[in-house]
């Protein structure tokens, strides 16, 4: 029986078993809700970029690539709204020192009895609320002056609005289009928590998309199933996403329609990404700050302010959706396994190479030959360390789709053995074959066999 709902504890513990996800700082007694990712928490980090970038830009004719700057001149963040109104209430607690968000005192737990909420005990004792900034405040330059304060990015949107015009001029384009990119963004939350979901230094995806104002909604749309589409191409689960439309009274200062592409995370189900119609606020805002104009001029003369909707993820989020979709225990022969059941194009090892006997100098000859030429266009692990059962079971661990073991017959007729992750069926092949078998592999479509 597939595992249906995992903890987050049990995520938490294998991706530091396995080496995906360290706490930071730990050696100094941590830093709250900040990791560190390790080699595997890499390696998936990077496969998952990929597959956004090829959807978003090398698959598509209608957007470019764009790498802004973390910090820009705070008066970007004047214009976007965020020194104004990026803020959440906060109230601190004088009982138990900790802070928490006034809207989410229901969410949050008392520190002294962590089966109430604060505010529930005689002894809590909260202040009033007060608006609380979550941008990153720094200083540029050496003197720490008023002039020079500065903000670390909470977003990656407001890099791409001010790069309209050069794009545009540059890149000769004519709406719809669209500017993407991917970068780290910071934000000063009052509860960061559930390990990688909210935290306080993040990787987003975002891309915004330029459109004729009477077209917006329909690409609002557009939008919407594109990255529902793109969830379920890689293999998450579709009775685990849904779409929630936000009401008038939720939506940020910005939009005109925002939906939330939801997960059912092990805290219930929660914003993945969104999605939003940003009208042309951000435009007007900045034209009118920096008084460049920030509009399309088209070949006959026609001027507007193109809208923009915005598709918008971090990639802490993906991670942690497809560690819980992946996430898998069963029995084999009387004994238990772990799998993770990644999608073999976000897997962060594609095969292993495994000579049965370490050493059989024969066995680890073929083996490191086959590893070798693998390594030069997929992400391959050799391994020779231990029982073979060991080894495949260290490769369920970290989602490695096919393992390829050289075993006695490799040396008389040149044989290998596949075994796939998921079925743990066995098939022979030529050993000269890998290569193509593991690109057709790559090829096929692939369902995950936890059902939809
Ligand atoms: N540019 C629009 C924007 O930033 P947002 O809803 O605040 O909108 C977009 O953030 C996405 O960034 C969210 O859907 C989520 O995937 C991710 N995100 C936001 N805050 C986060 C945090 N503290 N930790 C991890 N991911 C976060």
């Amino acid at each position: 029986m597939a595992v249906d709902t995992v903890s987050m504890d049990k995520i938490v513990s294998l991706c530091r078993r396995r080496g995906f996800v360290f706490p930071s700082s730990e050696i100094y007694g941590g830093l709250g809700s900040t990791y560190d990712y390790g080699h595997y928490g890499v390696l998936l980090k990077n496969n998952i970029k990929a597959r956004w970038f090829e959807a978003m830009i090398l698959e598509r004719d209608d957007i470019v690539a764009l790498d802004s700057a973390v910090i820009l001149h705070p008066r970007v963040w004047e214009a976007s709204g965020h020194v104004e109104g990026f803020t959440d209430p906060l109230v601190d607690c004088r009982t138990c020192k900790l802070r928490f968000r006034a809207d989410k005192l229901e969410d949050s737990q008392c520190g002294r009895k962590p089966s109430k909420h604060p505010g529930e005990t005689p002894e809590c004792d909260l202040t009033e609320p007060r608006q609380f900034n979550l941008m990153f405040e720094t200083t540029v330059g050496p003197v720490q002056e008023e002039g020079a304060k500065a903000y670390l990015r909470p977003e990656t949107a407001q890099g791409i609005f001010i790069n309209f015009k050069n794009v545009l001029q540059i890149a000769r384009r004519r709406p719809p289009f669209g500017i993407a990119q991917i970068g780290k963004s910071f934000r000063n939350e009052i509860t960061p928590g559930n390990f990688l979901f909210r935290v306080r230094e993040f990787e987003q995806m975002e891309m915004e998309y330029f459109v004729p104002p009477a077209e917006s909604e329909r690409w609002y749309r557009y939008w919407i199933d594109e990255r529902l589409d793109w969830y379920l191409r890689y293999g998450l689960r579709r009775s685990r996403l849904r779409v929630r439309e936000h009401g008038p009274e939720e939506r940020s200062h910005y939009s005109q329609g925002t939906s939330d592409i939801e997960y059912l995370y092990p805290i219930g189900w929660s914003e993945l990404e969104g999605v939003a119609n940003r009208g042309d606020f951000d435009l007007t805002r900045h034209t009118e700050f920096s008084t460049t104009k920030l509009e399309y001029v088209g070949p006959d003369g026609e001027r507007y302010v193109p809208h923009v909707i915005e598709p918008a993820v971090s990639l802490e989020r993906i991670i942690v959706a497809m560690l819980v979709d992946a996430y898998d225990e069963e029995v084999v022969g009387e004994r238990e396994r772990t799998v993770l059941r990644f999608h073999p194009e976000v897997a962060p090892v594609t095969a292993a190479i495994l000579p049965l006997i370490a050493k059989d100098e024969g066995l680890v000859s073929k083996a490191r030959s086959l590893y070798e030429e693998l390594r030069k266009r997929q992400s391959v692990e050799y391994d020779d360390n231990g029982a073979i059962g060991r080894r495949y079971r260290r490769q369920d661990e970290i989602g490695t789709p096919w393992a390829f073991t050289i075993d006695e017959q490799t040396l008389s007729d040149d044989t290998v053995t596949v075994r796939d992750r998921d079925s743990l069926a066995q098939e022979r092949l030529p050993i000269g074959g890998v290569r193509r078998w593991l690109d057709d592999a790559l090829e096929r479509d692939w369902k995950t066999p936890k059902g939809d």
